[in-house]
């Protein structure tokens, strides 16, 4: 395949869209197949609005030590060329379904993030949002008096609609949009990539597996997101 790799110098205005195999490499586990989050945790228990109902203490914990977990872990190659990239050409956009805040660390800017992040709060009644989320359990109360609760789209939630409106801007806009680590069985998440391949943007897929959007995109490459950004970005 190597005469095959595209070269993202030749591009503007790329749109990386990247899912859980991004952050792979950095240790923290992706949610579906081997070693996946929803095969170890029943999502009924600790990813839906009803299970924080029932019980927002066993729902903290659990995100709280998810949170700790990657605190301890670093971006990897992957992740830092991307801000490289950015860095080079203030086109580029990063849309991103993760919620560890790797590509913030990394050095990325305007990051996207169709489904929250871990390290932001907000309260279901008012709809306030903290970045205080280090708060005792006791604590984790908004002004209004009701819980705060990650601000993540768990379950049975909505995505946001100026995020959403965000990411299809982007992407129409783009001349490449290159997708990392993404199973593309999660909508509407799945289908933005579509989106590029209707405006005649190029399309990357970075998977080591095939998935069921594979043979929509222009090149759909098999290998991990570090070797490949690697062979991409040279
Ligand atoms: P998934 O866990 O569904 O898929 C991860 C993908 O990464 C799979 O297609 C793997 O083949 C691929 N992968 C694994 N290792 C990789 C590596 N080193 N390099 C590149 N790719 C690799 O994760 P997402 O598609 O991100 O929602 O899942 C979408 C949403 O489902 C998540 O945002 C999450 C989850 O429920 C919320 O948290 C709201």
């Amino acid at each position: 395949m190597g005469h095959d790799i595209p070269k993202l110098r030749e591009f503007e205005r790329l749109v990386f869209f990247t899912g859980a195999g991004l952050s792979a490499e950095s240790g923290i586990p992706t949610y579906r197949g081997d070693g996946g989050v929803w095969g170890k945790y029943d999502y009924r228990e600790y990813a839906c609005q009803r299970a924080f109902d029932r019980d927002p203490a066993k729902v903290w914990l659990w995100h709280d030590e998810r949170r700790a977990a990657i605190a301890k872990s670093l971006p990897n190659i992957a992740h830092e060329l991307i801000a490289k990239i950015q860095g080079q050409r203030p086109g580029t956009r990063v849309i991103t379904q993760n919620i560890d805040g790797l590509h913030q660390r990394a050095g990325s800017v305007d990051v996207i993030e169709l489904h929250g992040s871990l390290w932001r709060l907000r309260c279901e009644a008012c709809g306030s949002r903290s970045e205080n989320f280090d708060l005792p359990l006791e604590s984790k109360h908004c002004d209004c008096g009701n819980w705060w609760r990650p601000d993540l789209v768990w379950f049975e939630d909505m995505l946001d609609m100026p995020v959403i409106e965000a990411a299809v801007s982007a992407i129409e806009q783009c001349d490449c949009l290159v997708s990392i680590g993404t199973s593309a069985v999660v909508y509407p998440a799945a289908e933005m990539p579509i989106i590029a391949m209707r405006t005649g943007a190029l399309t990357i897929e970075i998977n080591p597996e095939e998935t069921p959007l594979s043979l929509l995109y222009a090149h759909s490459l098999r290998g991990t997101a570090t070797e490949l950004m690697a062979l991409l970005a040279g």
